[in-house]
């Protein structure tokens, strides 16, 4: 199991949910991702869909919410390497209908050509080759991450040693894979945003086994505000679309 998975569990589920809680989230670009998944179901009318590192089943559970006439006869998964995770997308009332599964983005249990549509958002840890591996020929991957930034370019730039990637090295092993019809969509969001706001942000960010001291993050945070109260901070979320 991958450490990322095992780092996230009920006590960073709180965090995060507290944190989206107490601020406003103008989430335009996962708006936009559920619009192009809505889109595809439309078009390709799927048998099966995969949510990959679905933490606590948000995406997937929006999904359906979204498509109920559409995905009635379909089977939906979501995967975790968490299984504390697993338990609270579980718990979700409106998650009957999809099954949650303790597994490892990289290594799946799943048959090939599988999976007519696979999603996956705010998870670094996936493997395009496993993606390609389980998606059906003509099935659809659409997948929303973080550049660099991590979605506080400003603070992040400073701190360097994050493994993260960068859509567009993504999308240069998706073609090496044989991935078609890929799109990426590159957002760079300006967001007024407190320094509490800040500290909760990175408080749900797994930075710590990359090196970086909490210390660091603070004092990072710090010499950002000064004595500012509020500062524009830079969202850097980004969007991959593609075909097998
Ligand atoms: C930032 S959360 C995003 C959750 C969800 N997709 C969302 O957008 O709300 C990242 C999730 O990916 C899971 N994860 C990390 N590495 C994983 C791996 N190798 N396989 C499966 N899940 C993984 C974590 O346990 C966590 O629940």
């Amino acid at each position: 199991m991958s450490n990322s998975g095992k780092y996230y569990g009920l006590k960073r589920e709180n965090k995060r949910l507290s944190f989206f809680k107490a601020y406003t989230n103008n989430d335009n670009v996962t708006n936009e991702m559920l619009d192009i998944i809505e889109k595809k179901i439309t078009e390709t009318q799927p048998i099966s869909i995969l949510d990959l590192g679905t933490g606590n089943g948000y995406l997937i559970r929006e999904v359906l919410r979204r498509n109920k006439n559409a995905l009635k006869s379909s089977t939906l998964i979501g995967i975790d390497s968490s299984s504390v995770m697993i338990e609270i997308a579980n718990n979700y009332l409106d998650a009957e209908a999809i099954e949650f599964i303790e597994m490892d983005n990289n290594r799946t249990k799943f048959q090939n050509d599988y999976f007519d549509i696979i999603i996956a958002k705010a998870v670094s840890n996936i493997s395009t080759t496993e993606v390609y591996r389980i998606l059906k020929t003509g099935g659809w991957f659409i997948y929303k991450e973080y550049g660099p930034g991590r979605g506080i370019v400003e603070i992040m730039t400073s701190m360097r040693k994050r493994r993260v990637h960068s859509g567009d090295r993504i999308v240069d092993d998706m073609k090496r894979m044989g991935f078609g019809n890929i799109e990426l969509r590159k957002f760079y969001i300006p967001l007024s945003r407190t320094r509490d706001e800040v500290r909760a942000i990175t408080d749900t960010m797994r930075i710590l086994p990359y090196g970086i001291t909490r210390d660091k993050v603070t004092r990072a945070i710090d010499e950002y505000y000064r004595e500012k109260s509020w500062k524009i901070i830079h969202s850097d979320p980004y969007l991959i679309i593609g075909q097998k």
